[in-house]
């Protein structure tokens, strides 16, 4: 039996394993999505098992919305890197688009979800546990399925409409995701899990090379957007740069924490922006809505890590 000592602890991993499935659930099965509709129509086995894949994304974030109502952060929730106001839209239009089938209901249900009341049940916590394994199994071979591809792409022996260096970030993505699971599933909570530090190298790259994808996406003719684009690639890829400088002093850290906080809340901005127009048919582009969406999320979730470490700063709740 549980003593009442040890439910506070359990209340933080219940919290933060479901957090953690709410987002990258639905990242991972995006990232099947955007494969999925890259294969050629003749690779018939690529593109089935990206579709495996999707549906094994569903079923963890179907769990983790069961185990979630009333567990999730209320900062998380508000942060909209679960779902945004174009979340919906963007999977419909996607849909239409691709011809792929998208799970809306599991996003409407995600836009429904409650905050943490404090009264996360402590029975819950072996289900969670469980979560998290599977998840750990699907996702070490979906990242193993994404290094098979980047190899296949990049010896020419396989083609896709995604550049390698889209398969690279998603894989790396995906280790991530593993990498704060395995944590959890130590024990392991959040001061220690991640270090700041490492986790804004992490998300600089990832920032940085969404402006470029998306710079390289954009139809030629769109050039202020091409060039907003390039001025953001470059600015993530300065402070990328200086996070990963020698001894970084104290003082510059918490000055450069602000910056990355600058530079983020600008690419969020464009990538909203970015994201209706497409869905308003404004911009000439090979970009979906669902895509642009992705990476907003991402940014979003960026920031709310970024504001646990400055609170106030960003002025959100
Ligand atoms: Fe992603
Ligand atoms: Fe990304």
């Amino acid at each position: 039996m549980l003593d009442t000592g040890s439910v506070p602890m359990i209340g933080n991993f219940v919290r933060e394993s479901l957090d953690l499935h709410l987002f990258f659930a639905r990242i991972m099965r995006e990232h099947a999505i955007f494969m999925q509709a890259g294969f050629l129509a003749k690779d018939v086995t690529y593109v089935q098992q990206a579709e495996q894949f999707k549906c094994q994304y569903d079923e963890i974030l179907k769990e983790a919305l069961m185990l979630s109502d009333c567990t999730a952060s209320e900062q998380v929730l508000q942060s909209e890197e679960l779902v945004t106001d174009k979340t919906l839209r963007a999977e419909q239009k996607t849909q239409e688009l691709t011809g792929i089938p998208i799970d809306r209901a599991l996003t409407a249900e995600e836009v429904r979800l409650n905050p943490d009341l404090g009264t996360i049940p402590a029975e819950i916590e072996p289900q969670v546990r469980a979560l998290n394994q599977k998840s750990m199994l699907i996702t070490t071979s979906f990242a193993e399925f994404k290094a098979m591809v980047l190899d296949r792409v990049t010896h020419c022996c396989l083609a896709c409409n995604l550049f390698p260096l889209q398969f690279e970030h998603v894989y790396r993505e995906a280790l991530f995701y593993l990498k704060v699971l395995k944590r959890l599933q130590n024990n392991q909570f959040v001061d220690s899990r991640v270090d700041l530090l490492e986790q804004e190298i992490f998300w600089d790259e990832i920032m940085g090379e969404h402006a470029k994808f998306v710079r390289h996406l954009l139809d030629p003719s769109e050039r202020a957007l091409c060039h907003k684009a390039k001025e953001l690639a470059k600015s993530f890829e300065r402070l990328e740069q200086k996070m990963k400088g020698e001894g970084l002093p104290a003082s510059s850290f918490g000055r450069l924490m602000h910056e990355n906080i600058s530079a983020t809340l600008l690419i969020a901005e464009f990538k909203a922006t970015g994201t209706e127009l497409i869905l308003a048919c404004q911009v000439k582009s090979k970009l979906s809505p669902l895509m642009t969406d992705h990476t907003l999320r991402e940014a979003n979730y960026y920031l709310r890590v970024l504001q646990t470490w400055n609170p106030g700063y960003l002025g959100r709740g």
